[in-house]
């Protein structure tokens, strides 16, 4: 029997329109745009008003619905739907049923996967293992955070860095030598004292002291965190490629995780692959975390060819991380001419027009 593969196939993204920038964050809380820039690379970043709308599966239909026009799928045709989410829209049902009862996947099933900011990377592997087993042909993973919903607007230390939206992507089962290849993945448990939500889960039930406390907010401590971060990635990112004889001659795409610009950068320089080849978005999306990975391939997808050789890393909360080689599976160019991200990362399109466009999008 002929090997399957899985290959992304098609990606939809969403980010809300209203845009928080530095400028107004430094009204929030005591920062400067020069510190925020200097030490996390943010600008912008996307943000979910409740009179817009709330929860994690209002910016993942959007993505889907965009996923399933851009890709021309039937609804019908749809037989999973995994969501990368640390902020469900509820603790049950899964966002995953609410997403596969809204638009109407009635042949699909579903579930949503909690490892923070490494949850992408996580439902890939898994999306992909459910294709290669030969039993389904085609997937919907999202990965995406209501991210302003669980941070504390009183905590310098973390209110800048995070922002909201959702992406997703298409797996489909091909014979071809393309899709995800080989992914390492792993969990330590270490990580809780420096990054983890306090109250609201069944170990410290949400009560009004819990509330008092402001603990149903993200608590990090930053530099631990970006040490594990720094390290694990890069390890993560120099074992898949090695495994692979894959190097800097050949690597066409980093995506890393978006959780600090310098992060992003250590990791590129320790296989010595340029910047140009690393996918950024963090300057204008922040750290959506679930989001990060779909919606740097939303916003590359118009430069990414049939047989790029992407390298994907991500480090979150746990501490979960890994890093997964993937090769590309069809010309960008070609599906992207709805992707208007792209001509405002690169300064072709104004503010207004972008904020337009988010707006439209949101029907
Ligand atoms: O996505 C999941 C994984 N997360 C990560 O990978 C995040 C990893 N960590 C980081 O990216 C960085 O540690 C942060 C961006 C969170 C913080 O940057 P840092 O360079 O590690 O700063 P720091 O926390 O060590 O703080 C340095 C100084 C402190 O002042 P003192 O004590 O030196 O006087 C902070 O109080 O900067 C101060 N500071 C700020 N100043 C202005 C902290 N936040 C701010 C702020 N504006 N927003």
């Amino acid at each position: 029997m002929e090997k399957i593969n899985a290959v992304i196939t098609g990606v939809g993204g969403y980010v809300p329109d209203y845009i928080l920038d530095n400028e107004e964050m430094s009204r929030i809380v005591d920062t400067s745009d020069e510190w925020i820039m200097e030490r996390i690379g943010v600008k912008t970043r996307h943000i979910l008003k409740p009179e817009q709308g709330s929860g994690v599966s209002y910016m993942m239909k959007r993505a889907v619905r965009q996923l399933l026009e851009k890709t021309q799928a039937e609804p019908e045709s749809i037989e999973a739907v995994i969501c990368a989410t640390t902020t469900p829209d509820y603790h049950f049902p899964s966002t995953a049923s609410i997403i596969i009862g809204a638009l109407g996947l009635k042949n699909a099933f579903g579930f949503d996967m909690e490892a923070a900011c490494a949850g992408f990377l996580y439902a890939l592997e898994t999306g992909s293992n459910l294709i290669r087993s030969g039993r389904y042909k085609r997937i919907i993973v999202c990965g995406g955070d209501h991210m302003s919903s669980m941070t504390n607007y009183q905590d310098r230390n973390t209110c800048p860095i995070f922002g909201d939206g959702a992406a997703c992507v298409m797996l489909e089962a091909t014979t071809e030598e393309l899709g995800l290849i080989d992914g390492f993945y792993r969990v330590d448990g270490e990580g809780y004292e420096y990054l983890h939500m306090e109250a609201g889960g069944s170990r410290n039930m949400p009560s009004h002291e819990t509330v008092d406390k402001r603990l149903h907010f993200v608590f990090q401590d930053g530099r631990p965190v970006f040490k594990h971060a720094v390290t694990k990635m890069s390890d993560a990112v120099e074992l898949i490629a090695k495994r692979n004889g894959l190097g800097c001659d050949n690597v066409d795409w980093i995506v890393p995780h978006q959780a600090n610009v310098r992060i992003e950068s250590a990791v590129a320089r320790r296989i010595g692959v340029s910047e140009d080849h690393v996918m950024i978005n963090i300057d204008h999306m922040a750290n959506t975390s679930g989001g990060t990975l779909p919606l740097c391939l939303w916003e590359y997808e118009p430069q990414l060819k049939k047989g790029d050789k992407l390298i994907f890393t991500a480090f979150g909360a746990g501490f979960t991380w890994g890093a997964s080689y993937l090769v590309w599976g069809y010309d960008g160019a070609k599906e992207a001419a709805k992707s208007p991200a792209v001509f405002y990362k690169e300064g072709k399109m104004s503010r207004e027009e972008w904020k337009e466009i988010c707006t439209s999008r949101d029907s």
